[in-house]
Parts: C-alpha cells; structure tokens; sequence
C-alpha cells in the first residue's frame, strides 16, 4: 500500500488554516490579469464543447468556485479539508461543496465537462501524481477540459508553522514540462503551458496547463 500519511498532514494543516485563509486573501493580487484571463478561457473552453458539470477539485474556502460559477460554469468544489469546505459552504451558500481526496474522487467515470485544480497538486508528492492525473482522466467527459495551477520549480518545501499556527505542509514546485509529459502518459491532450512570471509579491514564476481528454477516434486520442 502507497504511505498517504501526506494526506492527514495536509488535511489537518489546512482545517487549522481555513477560518483565516479568505482574510488573507487580496483577489487583485492572488489573482492578477493573466490568471484571469485563463479562468475565461477555461470557462469558454468548456462551453464551447458542451458544458457539463466542473468540478473545483482543492477548492480551499471556494472563492476560484465562485469565479467560475460567475463564468457561467455549473461548477462545485472538492477538498480534502473539511474546515475548508464549512468555510466554502458558509460563504458562498448557493454553491455545493463536498470533502473529497482527488486520488479517489467520488464521482463517476466520464461525468465532467471541466475540471480545475488551482494551487492543490502542489500537496501531492511527485511520485503520486500519475495517480491523480489517471482519476483526472477516469471523471472528465470525452472532450472534457483540465486546468491546473501551481508554483513553478524544483523545490520541495515543508512548513510547521503558517500565519502564526502550528502546521505540517509540503509544497511541491513542479516544471510545466514534468507535468505536460505526465499528463500525455494519462492520455491527455496538452493545449497550452504558460509560465508566468512572478509579481513584486510572489517568490516564484507560476505555471499553468491546460489540456483535454480526447474524443473518441479524435486526432488527440492516445494510439
Ligand atoms: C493552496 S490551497 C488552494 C485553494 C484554492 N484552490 C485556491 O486556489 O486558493 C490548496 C488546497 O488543496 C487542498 N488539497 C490538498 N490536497 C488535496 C487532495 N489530495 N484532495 C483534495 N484537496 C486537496 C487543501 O485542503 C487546500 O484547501
């Protein structure tokens, strides 16, 4: 059996973390025009192949979810924290969010039309994530956008203390191309790999990619 004490930590970590985390937040700073301009893009991309349900998979307290909804996206969040999901669910009621691990989503096989991870795989050890881009793969809907986020880097960083509270969280920075070559082994087809570079207050470039499950006897389709 595969050690997912990681996901304890992490669930624990962010439960201690989830009443201070929307206070922090500054949404012209965590989200500058560029991460904008692709959540618009993700919501057209997902629109134009026929909608569906999308799923916020490490939605935190649900302010991207929000975002999305206010795109037009029949959207809900997943985390695996469920301090997380109280403080989504008391701040934006007319939402739906539920606990869950995105190494095993409880969702069924081919049911959605999008699916963003915003700054949740960098939770993820490296060596886990084929795991989560495969059940990635198992829940989208042929044609079904993926959007992912994290920090861009080789560095693996551990905190015991965040915003004055006792935690235990690794991050994981990851290259755009380490991701796109795992996401194509899942059987995805990559559009798009952007860096973007750091604002005054950030320490590290950020990364997005964007890619779809292919339909069948599509041109993308894995051989
Ligand atoms: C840095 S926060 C990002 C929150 C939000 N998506 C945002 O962009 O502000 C990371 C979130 O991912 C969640 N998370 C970490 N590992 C997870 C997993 N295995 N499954 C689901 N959620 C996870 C954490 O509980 C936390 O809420």
């Amino acid at each position: 059996m595969p050690d997912s004490s990681f996901l304890d930590a992490t669930r624990g970590s962010y439960d201690v973390l989830a009443s201070s985390y929307l206070d922090r937040l500054d949404p012209d700073l965590d989200l500058p025009p560029l991460s904008q301009a692709l959540h618009r893009t993700f919501a057209e991309l997902v629109k134009a192949q026929g909608g569906g349900p999308v799923a916020d998979v490490g939605c935190g307290p649900g302010w991207v979810t929000d975002i999305l909804h206010g795109l037009g996206l029949d959207v809900f969040g997943i985390d695996l924290s469920p301090g997380m999901v109280a403080e989504a669910r008391r701040t934006y009621p007319g939402l739906r969010f539920e606990v869950g691990s995105m190494l095993s989503l409880d969702l069924e096989d081919a049911t959605l039309g999008g699916l963003l991870a915003s700054y949740s795989i960098i939770h993820i050890p490296r060596d886990r994530l084929p795991e989560v881009f495969a059940e990635f793969h198992r829940v989208l809907a042929p044609g079904g956008q993926l959007m992912l986020t994290f920090q861009v880097g080789d560095e693996s960083l551990h905190f015991d203390e965040a915003w004055g509270k006792s935690v235990s969280l690794d991050f994981y920075r990851q290259q755009p191309s380490d991701v796109v070559g795992l996401l194509r082994e899942a059987g995805f087809e990559v559009t798009a790999e952007i860096v973007r570079h750091p604002e005054p207050t950030e320490k590290s470039p950020h990364g997005c990619v964007m890619a779809r499950k292919p339909l069948p006897g599509g041109p993308g389709e894995a051989a």
